[in-house]
């Protein structure tokens, strides 16, 4: 058998002389605290050794008029009471109640129990009531408040003047409540044979270690196993955890952390990225703009060179997008749309020929928030910059970081960005949820990117959305639940999978 803990045995022995008890009685026969029995009793029905039994009970106690009739009797006993002493005229009699209703109403009671009769405004005592079954219920509950209904029940006097006074507003008052009797089992029965009755040591403590008693008695053996309540600590947020584990990843692979503001003018966010200025996504419906205009935002040369970009390919080798590119539309502010913006203006003021940066950081699109989007979300942005670098660069680096994740089914297909040629789409297998979930975009940046900015090498970039990664890893599937700050999952998320 399972060692039991002392204060199941404690418990055990209470309930062997009693057979059954509630948890009060337990509470009082055992000397545990409350909490000490309720959490006995837990472990013993886990065991199979005591058996619980819900029953409900009515409590039927004093209400406010009930309080007031014991004090100063029942209003028709008052009522008896004025005419034996003899004031029988109705306005008088009246003057002598608090209030109107409660006389007539004992007049009416009175008049119907043939009590007393009235002629034009006299009132006749005819026939004076004995002891009523409602004043011997009110000496009842003043003795002891809250008595059972069924207790009552028993007494057909009393049971009658619960019926009465409970048709009367106020006067009783009967609340529900559950009971809950611990039983033993067979097994439990069983169980209490095998206690040694010998008294066992909980501790060593000096004292037991001086005295030599720890010779004598035996050790109370603990079950490590046994449930204990949680402790939850104070932890990072589990988003929180997942970028620091991003982080780990792209440094380990030798990549450096770069960051950016929030907030961007349109010309890294969209031109220098050869996004033509009448682009859909630049649109108010998909981008939150910011009030003001951008100054000293780029290099003079620079922005020239990426007007004459978009509007004949300048020296890049493209036709452009064929139109006249305005400064004031690149000056807007906004906030940033994607991380992109970051990678492309690191590129612009660095000029690398071989590089690997990274960032993390959120990002906002006007968009519905569903189980699946979010106005303000993260993402995962990095380049690669390097004289011989290619496609196939391009997916081992991704496919390396997603294995390092955990995530080892890695495809890739072809897709369309402005600002990348040739351009990718990368899916991962989803083995939980038995599909493909995109993650990032990537691409070799056009020369209508790099070149204005005099980056010569082939850059590698790549970005996408960081929520889908933890939930994926967490098994959610609703990204608003990541946001809810729910105690009960944030407190149990796991800090490892
Ligand atoms: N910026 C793209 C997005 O937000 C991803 C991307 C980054 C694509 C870099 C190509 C290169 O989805």
């Amino acid at each position: 058998m399972q060692p039991l803990h002392l204060l199941e045995k404690k418990i055990l022995r209470a309930l062997s002389e009693v057979g059954q008890a509630d948890l009060e009685g337990l509470i009082s026969s055992s000397k545990l605290s409350e909490d000490q029995v309720r959490r006995a009793i837990e472990w013993l029905q886990a065991k199979g050794f005591i058996q619980l039994n819900t029953t409900q009970k009515n409590l039927i106690a004093l209400g406010s008029k009930g309080l007031e009739a014991l004090k100063e009797g029942l209003p028709e006993r008052r009522l008896i009471q004025h005419l034996k002493k003899g004031v029988k005229n109705l306005v008088e009699l009246k003057g002598l109640f608090k209030d109107e209703q409660e006389f007539s109403a004992s007049l009416g009671r009175a008049k119907r129990r043939g009590w007393i009769k009235i002629t034009n405004d006299c009132v006749e005592l005819v026939n004076e009531p004995s002891r009523l079954p409602e004043e011997d219920l009110l000496e009842k509950l003043s003795v002891k408040q809250n008595v059972e209904e069924e207790e009552l029940v028993k007494d057909k006097v009393l049971y009658e003047g619960v019926k009465e006074l409970l048709s009367r507003p106020n006067y009783l008052s009967k609340k529900v409540v559950k009971k809950v009797q611990v039983s033993l089992t067979e097994q439990g029965k069983a169980a209490l044979k095998s206690i040694v009755e010998e008294e066992e040591l909980d501790a060593l403590t000096p004292e037991t270690i001086i005295s030599g008693i720890w010779r004598q008695k035996r050790l109370r053996a603990i079950d490590v196993e046994a449930p204990a309540p949680p402790i939850y600590a104070g932890r990072r947020h589990p988003v929180q955890l997942f970028i620091d584990e991003v982080r780990e990843i792209f440094i380990s692979m030798g990549f450096e952390e770069i960051e950016g503001s929030l907030i961007q003018p349109c010309f890294w966010n969209f031109d220098a990225l050869f996004t033509p200025q009448d682009h859909p996504a630049r649109e108010m419906q998909d981008t939150f703009y910011i009030k003001g205009v951008a100054q000293n935002y780029a290099d003079k040369e620079e922005i020239a060179k990426v007007s004459a970009t978009h509007k004949d390919g300048w020296r890049t080798g493209s036709r452009g997008w064929g139109y006249n590119w305005r400064e004031d539309e690149a000056k807007k502010l906004v906030l940033r749309t994607h991380t992109t913006s970051i990678t492309v203006r690191y590129l612009a003021e660095h000029k690398p020929k071989e590089a690997r940066v990274f960032t993390v950081g959120r990002v906002f699109r006007n968009e519905k928030v569903t189980f699946k989007n979010l106005v303000e979300f993260h993402q995962i942005e990095g380049i690669a910059v390097g004289p011989r670098l290619t496609l196939r660069d391009l997916m081992g680096l991704l496919s390396t970081f997603y294995r390092r994740l955990g995530l080892e089914k890695v495809k890739f297909w072809p897709t369309f960005f402005p600002y990348t040629e040739p351009s990718m789409q990368s899916v991962v297998y989803y083995d939980k949820a038995g599909k493909w979930i995109e993650l990032c975009g990537m691409g070799i940046f056009r020369p209508e990117v790099t070149l204005p900015f005099g980056v010569k090498n082939p850059v590698l970039a790549w970005g996408g959305g960081l929520e889908r990664l933890v939930m994926m890893k967490y098994d959610l599937d609703d990204v608003r639940e990541l946001y809810a700050n729910r105690l009960s999952w944030l407190r149990r998320s796991p800090l490892c999978l």
